[in-house]
């Protein structure tokens, strides 16, 4: 189904003139279940300090690791500190965000995605949904962990944006390079936890294709029906997120919603469906979604760590047991991206639908 009219200002979320116009359009509007609010209990997830991974303290990684397992077991959420990803080069990152997203919407749209694909420009989704649409921009790109050119991203900006939009390619190339490093101990830290050999993930992931998305979310004169991205679990291995200081990522634990507070120097680590998978279904994919406001624009930083496409998604032996025997059958990272390009979710269930 796509919105009927080919030119409006909804098909190609035209923000600065949906906000002059007095009403959220339809296609924004969620129903009143899903907008179920926000408790006002504070978050008590564990900040897992990953300077132990570098000093390769035995003794303090085996305490993250039970923690990590508590965590992953119950909702597939926690964050990390001491993580090793410059302070400055996050700053250059939510710069380089605001310069693309503050371009002129034609311009945009000279990276817009390709149905189906990866990479570029989306305003709200809207070219692939007609109704409960996000209101947010998106600006996504791979980042191919064997690639060695040390351009990947930087030649993608040139490719999309042109010339003059190298220095935004090579921020997020360095970015990029940060959080495959980042994404790979934190592997080794949930296979630590999981109790399965150390490196047995983080050789699984070397040779994997990432995503990368920029996340920007105009301020909503009416933002009581609408979400800037609605509940649902990542269809990825693991999301690496920062959230700038306006705040609205909010995770489900324990049947409410609970708000995020953004801490300038923590990141967001989500367990995904493929993760989920990958530890037999002990660990649990994330729910979660991010709120919009009247006030603020906000921004987010996203890093989707994920497979080579054509490989086997299958559990490591010792994950199977007699009492625990293996939950889903094979699958590859591209079959279930696929999928999740033709059905639309806003709930956990999309490794069940899947199957
Ligand atoms: C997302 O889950 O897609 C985005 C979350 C955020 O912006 O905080
Ligand atoms: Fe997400």
């Amino acid at each position: 189904q796509q919105p009927k009219d080919e030119n409006s200002s909804v098909l190609f979320f035209d923000s600065n003139l949906l906000q002059k116009q007095g009403e959220v359009p339809k296609e924004f509007l969620w129903s009143l279940g899903d907008m179920v609010s926000t408790t006002q209990e504070e978050l008590k997830e564990p900040l897992i300090d990953l300077g132990i991974m570098k000093n390769n303290d035995e003794e303090a990684i085996a305490i993250a690791a039970k923690h990590v397992r508590e965590a992953c077991l119950k909702h597939g959420f926690f964050q990390v500190i001491n993580h090793g990803v410059d302070q400055n080069l996050i700053h250059d990152a939510y710069n380089e965000t605001d310069t693309i997203f503050k371009l002129p919407l034609s311009k945009k749209m000279t990276a817009k995605r390709k149905p189906g694909g990866v990479s570029g420009y989306s305003g709200a989704h809207a070219d692939r949904y007609s109704s409960k649409l996000p209101w947010k921009e998106t600006f996504s790109f791979q980042y191919n962990y064997q690639n060695s050119s040390n351009t990947q991203v930087i030649d993608y900006f040139k490719s999309v944006l042109g010339e003059e939009h190298q220095q935004t390619g090579w921020v997020y190339e360095k970015y990029c390079e940060a959080m495959k490093r980042l994404s790979l101990v934190i592997t080794e830290l949930l296979a630590i936890s999981l109790g399965v050999d150390r490196l047995h993930y983080k050789s699984f992931f070397e040779d994997g294709d990432s995503i990368m998305r920029c996340n920007y979310y105009p301020t909503c004169k009416s933002c009581s029906l609408t979400l800037g991205t609605g509940s649902h679990t990542d269809p990825t291995s693991l999301t690496i997120l920062h959230q700038d200081q306006v705040g609205g990522l909010e995770v489900f634990i324990d049947n409410k919603w609970l708000g995020v507070r953004p801490r300038p120097e923590a990141l967001v680590i989500n367990i995904g469906d493929t993760f989920m998978a990958l530890s037999n279904g002990r660990y649990k994919s994330c729910m979660h979604r991010a709120l919009v406001n009247a006030e603020r624009e906000r921004r987010s930083l996203v890093f989707f760590l994920c497979p080579r496409k054509d490989k086997t998604i299958r559990p490591p032996n010792n994950l199977l047991t007699k009492k625990q025997p293996r939950k889903y059958p094979d699958f590859t990272w591209s079959n279930l991206f696929e999928f999740t390009q033709n059905h639309y979710r806003t709930d956990s269930a999309t490794l069940q639908s899947f199957f």
